[in-house]
């Protein structure tokens, strides 16, 4: 169980306007056999001003979901349902206003940067493209550089801005994306898997760094991750994906807290303890369920212990169950009352 982690997030500024509202997102992609339905009818908002982790097992949509809020899908990816940000509608956007959009008002930073970032040109240029392109002036562009450096807490920053990609570490190298995502003063922070190829330490140092420039400039955030602990440590609510769909959304500590799905519970009961340390983490049981191969009914049926024949054919949707508590589980209140008694 995840304890006393959760606490730790302040929540968010203002309980204010959405900025961006996911609804019945779909995304198929081709496949041998047929086009292959990723992301099944996702539903989520992202307040102003708050971190919205979203989290699941490897292959459940995650990276899919977050790539179609920017438009970085690949060419033959199919998209349907409605992304709407500050009321505009996304989907049927021009390429030129989302592009527009991308870089300024949603940045997105990647789990690798070295793959990000151009090896052939220095960090200080790369952070301050966004910025020339905007008619600064030189010196302007440079004062800013720098701001951004110091700002993604890259020591003497001045004196970096002559420094190629290879030159840094890979943390250093992921705060350079971060002063790069920022350069745009965006609204929202898209972070996929931000800190999972880096050191332990390194990780904790970067999730802080995200957690403290989140606070500080009150963008929004969606954290992208399969690491709960990281989620109990920075994001105010939770999405819990499995197989393409929501199984669950919620605040980040009442879900983690008191699970209504059994995946969600699967989850929790999977981590380690973070502060009773004799506590036993109980693996997942069985194999993640493949979008090209989604079991009828509840896609997690195979795998939950509560799974009736009902759960077999007919799949749940995602419903309120508790106030903000939105869950896909035909027996969330079972789940709800097994966990709080
Ligand atoms: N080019 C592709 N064609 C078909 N399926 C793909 C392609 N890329 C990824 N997938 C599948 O899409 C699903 C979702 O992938 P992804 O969003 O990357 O998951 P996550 O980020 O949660 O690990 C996975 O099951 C993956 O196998
Ligand atoms: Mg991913």
């Amino acid at each position: 169980m995840i304890r006393a982690e959760t606490s730790v997030v302040a929540p968010p500024r203002a309980a204010s306007e959405t900025l961006l509202e996911v609804s019945g997102l779909v995304v198929d992609l081709p496949g041998r056999s047929g086009a292959v339905r990723v992301v099944d009818g996702v539903s989520f908002d992202i307040p102003a001003a708050t971190t919205v982790g979203l989290i699941g097992e490897s292959g459940s949509g995650k990276t899919m979901t977050a790539n179609a809020l920017i438009g970085l899908l690949p060419d033959d990816a199919t998209l349907d349902g409605s992304l709407r940000w500050r009321g505009e509608e996304l989907l049927q956007a021009k390429p030129a206003r989302r592009r527009e959009l991308r870089g300024h008002e949603i940045a997105m930073i990647f789990q690798d940067p070295l793959a990000a970032l151009n090896p052939t040109q220095t960090i200080g240029r790369q952070v301050g493209e966004i910025l020339r392109r905007s008619g600064s002036s030189r010196s302007a562009v440079r004062q800013r550089v720098v701001k951004l450096l110091d700002r993604a807490g890259i020591p003497e920053p001045a004196a970096k801005l002559g420094s190629f990609p290879h030159e840094f570490s890979g943390g250093m190298r992921q705060r350079a994306m971060i002063a790069m995502a920022l350069a745009g003063s965006p609204s929202l922070l898209l972070a996929d898997e931000p800190t999972t190829a880096l050191d332990v330490t390194v990780q904790a140092r970067i999730l802080r760094l995200l957690r403290s420039i989140q606070e500080d400039s009150g963008l929004a955030m969606l954290l992208v991750s399969h690491d709960l602990r990281v989620m109990a440590h920075v994001a105010h609510q939770v999405v819990v994906m499995y197989a393409g769909r929501v199984a669950e959304r919620g605040p980040t500590s009442s879900v983690l807290h008191t699970p209504a799905h059994p995946y969600t519970r699967a989850l929790v009961d999977s981590v380690p303890a973070v502060r009773t340390k004799t506590a036993l983490a109980h693996p997942l049981p069985g194999t993640p369920a493949t979008p090209a191969n989604r079991p009828g009914g509840c896609a997690f049926h195979p795998r939950c212990p509560l799974a009736q024949d009902r759960c077999r054919t007919e799949q749940p949707v995602l419903r309120a169950v508790a106030p903000d508590r939105w869950t896909a589980c035909h027996f969330a209140e079972k789940v709800l009352d097994d966990r709080t008694a």
